[in-house]
């Protein structure tokens, strides 16, 4: 059922939960203009009930869209350019995903290739809370995106495999995107017990909701720590075939305007590959996350 918020202004707030395992539209509200207290409290009840708003026709310049971050926490910078020089120079704190070259330089990551399962930046000690991606320019076909809900794919292990994983921690490999692309300055991993990248919890309480989420980050070159490299194959095998099935997920179709956030700690997000021969160009913001702690 939709819930009706009348705002400050003439337009009123209207958040519809999708018929689906996560997320929910919101409408009836400019994100460009100042958003009144009321209706940011509102969407901030949502984006944790929900784990991905999903706001159609907006149109915010890069300073509007830090500003609507801000109303959620602290922005988190984007991981360094695998270009070189940073990615926007006039406002560092957003990341551009695109496909586009100019000049013969990339004007952002991730290329116009498949985007595997991953949440951000888990290579991190503390990884982003949340990311919000607005589209500007979209190819007319592909470049889908989905999102896979982690409480939900908790939820619905068995009891011993919960019991299990309760003590677990997984290192989180820094050293390729999620475009297998290499990062400036890593080397190739030959044993993924000593690949480069943050050790974390396999299963984390949410900060804000309490609720516990599996928490896998990324599968190349995922390994469990204090079990042989057999054996974390297999667990890690079973988990990501569990948590990336399609009754946990959902998929965007994106429209030009389309901004959406998501929660970092409790979803998973790919995407399709599209025309390289096309534009895609999408502006990103993070809000800052802390350390990962474990749910028990
Ligand atoms: C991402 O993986 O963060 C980008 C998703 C997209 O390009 O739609």
């Amino acid at each position: 059922m939709a819930l009706v918020y009348a705002g400050a202004m003439a337009l009123e707030l209207d958040i519809t939960p999708f018929d689906g395992p996560l997320g929910a539209q919101v409408t009836g509200i400019d994100l460009a203009g100042p958003v009144d207290a009321e209706s940011a409290s509102a969407l901030r009840r949502a984006w944790a009930e929900h784990l991905l708003l999903v706001y159609p026709g907006q149109s915010l310049d890069d300073d509007q869209l830090i500003a609507f971050t801000r109303l959620f926490g602290e922005l988190d910078p984007p991981g360094p350019n695998p270009y070189g020089g940073p990615i926007l120079p006039e406002h560092p704190e957003i990341n551009v995903i695109s496909n586009v070259v100019e000049g013969g330089q990339p004007i952002g990551n991730l290329g116009a290739g498949e985007a595997v399962w991953h949440a951000d930046m888990t290579y991190t000690e503390m990884p982003p809370r949340g990311s919000l991606l607005q589209a500007l320019e979209l190819p007319t076909d592909g470049g889908n995106t989905y999102f896979a809900n982690m409480v939900l794919a908790y939820e619905t292990l068995d009891a011993d495999l919960k019991a299990r994983i309760a003590p677990l921690r997984c290192i989180h490999d820094a050293t390729y995107n999620s475009a297998g692309m290499k990062r400036k300055g890593y080397s190739e991993v030959t044993d993924p017990s000593a690949a480069p990248g943050a050790r974390h919890p396999l299963v984390t309480r949410h900060p804000v909701t309490g609720r516990i989420c599996l928490f896998l980050g990324r599968r190349r070159n995922a390994c469990i720590i204090g079990l042989a490299l057999d054996e974390s194959e297999a667990l890690l095998d079973r988990l990501w075939a569990h948590a990336t099935q399609d009754a946990f997920a959902t998929a965007h179709v994106w429209s030009p305007g389309d901004l959406l956030m998501w929660d970092n700690l409790a979803t998973l997000h790919r995407r399709d590959a599209f025309d390289e021969a096309a534009r895609r160009i999408l502006h990103r913001t993070q809000i800052k996350g802390d350390t990962v702690p474990a749910a028990a």
